[in-house]
């Protein structure tokens, strides 16, 4: 039989069904406590709060285990490419070989833009932050394919995915190159997801652009490493944007908003800028001492995660990969050493120990990106790119799921009671 929970309110018993996943805690159905017993539940930020059934990401937050569809991040990041897990998030399912040749070529085959969206980066400034240009242009798209995007259509959803999957790289160059004053590159299919975006990026019209394997391979893996988190605060948005309906470019639009802020994917920006602005080792306890100030709004960026508890398993891939960029890379970056050092003293700290702090994501992926070559502005456009292929498997998910209702969470009012309404001139 089934168990219930059971809570006492008001001189009432009700009985909460207790739900049960594959893996991971149980949770309590509360969808009937209102209409039962006449009260809300109080959760700012969501702390306690599953609001969606999904088989598609696993997190253990105090084992740090992180799951796609049941494999471990470590060995996607380390033995499989971001094509077959943006295929795995989308289907559940590894690809065979002859699916995995079929998927990519589609994704290959949407990587062009409308020319008609050029227009949308020249009303930019050239200043204008990528990823303001992201928002911009990604729920432009909206515009281009509203007509052809019925949601109720499994087919018409999953050609939606893919084009959002494929053109996120050339939005993204492109944002690179009009801060440069470069001309716009276009997709070249011959070349791999990842070779393609560094190509549009870094390539120029005059001259061939070679594919450094090593950067295509560390790149390859930064995606994975960011493609899907569950329901983190971007994938949240979109799925709340999306539960009413709405267009799913200007869904993941409004994900790309939420993702940019510095607590979640702005954060390897505001880490690599930290750690460029301690310099050196000598300086970390200085910032290590501002962290624990209660006083300074100051935050060591790139430490703690609302779920994990233990170390990030991607940070683990991460801090290897970023060592392997710059050995294979020769550059000295003093950045890296400053990393290492501050992560060493801050695990050892009494302060970090006990709320559990430890090197999230986005600790080390700046220092490989900035040794690729990428601005620091550049890094959560780049989260951005690979977040997508979480955000529309997602979206796919929570449309094609019976139990989605349009998402409405309530509140605990704390304003005035009803009174009557005193014209102005008696105020
Ligand atoms: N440096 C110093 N103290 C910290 C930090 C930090 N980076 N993170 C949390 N704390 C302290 C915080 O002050 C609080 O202390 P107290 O209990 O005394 O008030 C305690 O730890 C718990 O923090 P919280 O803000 O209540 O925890 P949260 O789960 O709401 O926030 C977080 C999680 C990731 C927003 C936060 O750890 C943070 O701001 N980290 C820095 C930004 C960052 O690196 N974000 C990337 C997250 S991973 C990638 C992604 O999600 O996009």
């Amino acid at each position: 039989m089934a168990e219930t929970a059971k809570i006492e309110f008001n001189g009432h018993s009700f009985g909460l069904p207790v739900l049960s996943g594959s893996v991971g805690p149980d949770v309590l159905d509360i969808r009937d406590l209102h209409a039962e017993c006449g009260i809300f539940t109080y959760d700012p930020g969501f702390t306690s709060t599953a609001a969606c059934r999904s088989k598609i990401t696993y997190i253990d937050g105090d084992e740090g285990v992180l799951l796609h569809a049941g494999y471990p991040i470590d060995q996607l990041a380390e033995q499989s490419s971001f094509m077959e897990v943006a295929y795995l998030l989308l289907n559940g399912e590894l690809p065979g070989a002859a699916a995995l040749d079929k998927f990519s070529s589609t994704i290959t085959r949407h990587t062009m833009l409308h020319e008609q969206l050029i227009q949308f980066y020249r009303g930019f400034r050239r200043d204008a932050h990528p990823m303001a240009i992201m928002c911009g242009v990604v729920g432009a798209l909206s515009a281009f394919y509203h007509d052809s995007t019925d949601i109720s259509d499994g087919y018409q959803r999953m050609v939606a995915s893919h084009r959002l999957i494929a053109k996120m790289p050339t939005i993204a160059a492109m944002a690179y190159k009009y801060s440069l004053g470069q001309p716009f590159m276009y997709p070249d299919n011959s070349l791999s997801y990842v070779g393609n975006f560094l190509r549009m990026t870094f390539g120029v019209p005059p001259e061939p652009y070679v594919v450094d394997p090593i950067v295509e391979r560390a790149m390859d893996r930064i995606f994975i490493l960011h493609a899907d988190h569950e329901q983190n605060a971007s994938t949240s948005t979109v799925r709340l944007a999306s539960s009413s309906g709405a267009n799913p470019f200007a869904c993941i639009a409004a994900g790309i908003a939420c993702l940019w802020g510095p607590a979640h994917g702005g954060a390897n920006e505001a880490a690599l800028n930290m750690l460029r602005q301690i310099g050196k080792p000598e300086r970390i306890p200085e910032y290590i001492a501002r962290a624990k100030d209660k006083d300074d709004p100051f935050r060591l960026m790139g430490f703690g995660h609302r779920v994990y508890k233990n170390y990030d398993p991607r940070a683990k891939v991460m801090q290897a990969t970023a060592a392997e960029v710059l050995d294979k890379l020769g550059v000295d970056d003093p950045v890296f050493d400053v990393a290492r050092e501050l992560e060493q003293i801050a695990l050892k700290d009494e302060y970090f120990i006990e709320k559990k702090l430890y090197p999230n994501v986005d600790f080390y992926s700046g220092v490989i990106l900035s040794a690729i070559g990428f601005p620091t502005t550049m890094f959560t456009a780049l989260f951005a790119l690979a977040r997508t292929t979480g955000w529309v498997a997602q979206w796919n998910e929570m449309i094609s799921d019976p139990e989605q209702k349009i998402g409405r969470p309530r509140q605990l009012y704390t304003g005035p009671a009803q009174r009557d309404y005193v014209p102005v001139e008696q105020r």
